[in-house]
């Protein structure tokens, strides 16, 4: 197949660490679904990336069962694409081991959600959590992906892989493809509800700073409505606004209008109204992931046949391409 005729290869991943909220949706998970019919794409549910964290693993299991019915439930379909679990493809492992050796101590101690992390769990500073960015690079050029989309707080991550790339390349000679990040104008960084200069997280103390994906009506309208703002009365996007932005965004994305749009739209109305339009529109739009989802873990047998069939497609499509790296550095052949 000549280079115009192929496909365009999209690799992203989300960690199976509970529900996915509402950050995760409009930042990442809702463009996964529309690249689909464009390129060819590869979502994977990392197992691994998450147990840089001690986890118990009877939850975490239970967990990466969720979490792969929930990508499917987000309009992934395991037939165009690839979908999978990390685990069950031992090349990521395997490659990041290499591309651990090309890449320096230092540039590790820089990333960002390292230092954060590292601060969280000061009790368990693993060589696992250090390592993490390369794990995420092998993922990402084991299928020598071209496009990753992903929100804003993995920009450092993606810029280190393109790095490890370009540096693998110059030694050992063309072999990886440098990826570009997919990062949307706007959603890429979803604020808390309770502190909006934070990010929205999966692992909130506060119930009510994050909107999970399966919350249903009710919750999401009370979360809303308790959301934090400002002391002015104005509804309109501006310096020093960070509650009433993140909501404006937020509206924007379920919607599909432009911000200002919105902010004409809600022009003379009070906050507490507003609050109930941006809770209104985001319960509807979460409204079908719901429906489906629970559909989805009344048949588990569909599921596991998913995931192994993704799990094959995964491994063969990203073998040859680790076989590459490995003769390029000279590792001696056995096939
Ligand atoms: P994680 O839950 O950390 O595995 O993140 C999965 C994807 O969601 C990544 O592409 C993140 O960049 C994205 N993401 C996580 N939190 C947010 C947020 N608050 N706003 C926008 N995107 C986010
Ligand atoms: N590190 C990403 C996060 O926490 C998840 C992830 C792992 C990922 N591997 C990836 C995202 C490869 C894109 C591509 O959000």
């Amino acid at each position: 197949m000549s280079e115009a005729e192929r496909k365009k290869v999209i690799f992203s991943g989300i960690q199976p660490t509970g529900v996915f909220t509402l950050g995760n949706y409009v930042g990442a998970i809702r463009n996964w679904g529309p690249l689909q019919d464009e390129y060819d794409c590869i979502y994977s549910i990392v197992d691994e990336h998450a147990i840089t964290v001690r986890r118990d693993p009877v939850k975490f299991r239970q967990q990466t069962v969720e979490g792969y019915a929930l990508l499917l439930a987000c309009g992934i379909d395991p037939k165009k694409s690839i979908a999978f679990i990390q685990s069950h493809n031992p090349n990521h492992a395997q490659l990041s081991w290499i591309l651990g050796c090309v890449t320096q101590f230092g540039e590790l101690s820089r990333m960002t959600q390292f230092k954060d992390k590292a601060a969280k769990h000061a009790d368990d500073i693993n060589a696992g959590l250090f390592t993490y960015p390369v794990l995420m690079a092998a993922d990402i050029l084991t299928y020598n992906a071209d496009v990753v989309p992903i929100g804003d707080d993995q920009r450092q991550h993606l810029e280190l892989a393109r790095n490890i790339a370009v540096r693998f390349n110059q030694r050992y000679g063309e072999t990886f493809t440098v990826p570009e990040a997919y990062i949307p104008k706007v959603g890429a960084r979803i604020k808390s509800l309770q502190d909006p200069t934070k990010k929205m997280s999966k692992s909130d103390d506060n119930p009510n700073a994050t909107i999970f994906i399966l919350d249903d009506k009710d919750t999401i309208m009370r979360k809303f409505k308790r959301a934090v703002t400002d002391s002015e009365t104005e509804i309109r996007y501006a310096e020093g606004k960070d509650g009433i932005n993140n909501l404006l965004t937020i509206y924007s994305c379920a919607t599909g209008k432009t911000v200002q749009d919105a902010e004409k739209e809600f022009s003379g109305f009070g906050y507490g109204d507003f609050k109930a339009a941006v809770g209104e529109a985001v319960a509807d739009w979460l409204e079908p992931v719901r429906t489906e989802y629970a559909r989805l873990m009344d048949d588990k047998a569909y599921l596991k046949q998913c995931w192994t069939d993704g799990a094959q497609r995964a491994f063969r499509l990203s073998n040859k391409i680790y076989a590459k790296a490995c003769r390029k550095i000279g590792f001696v052949d056995y096939r």
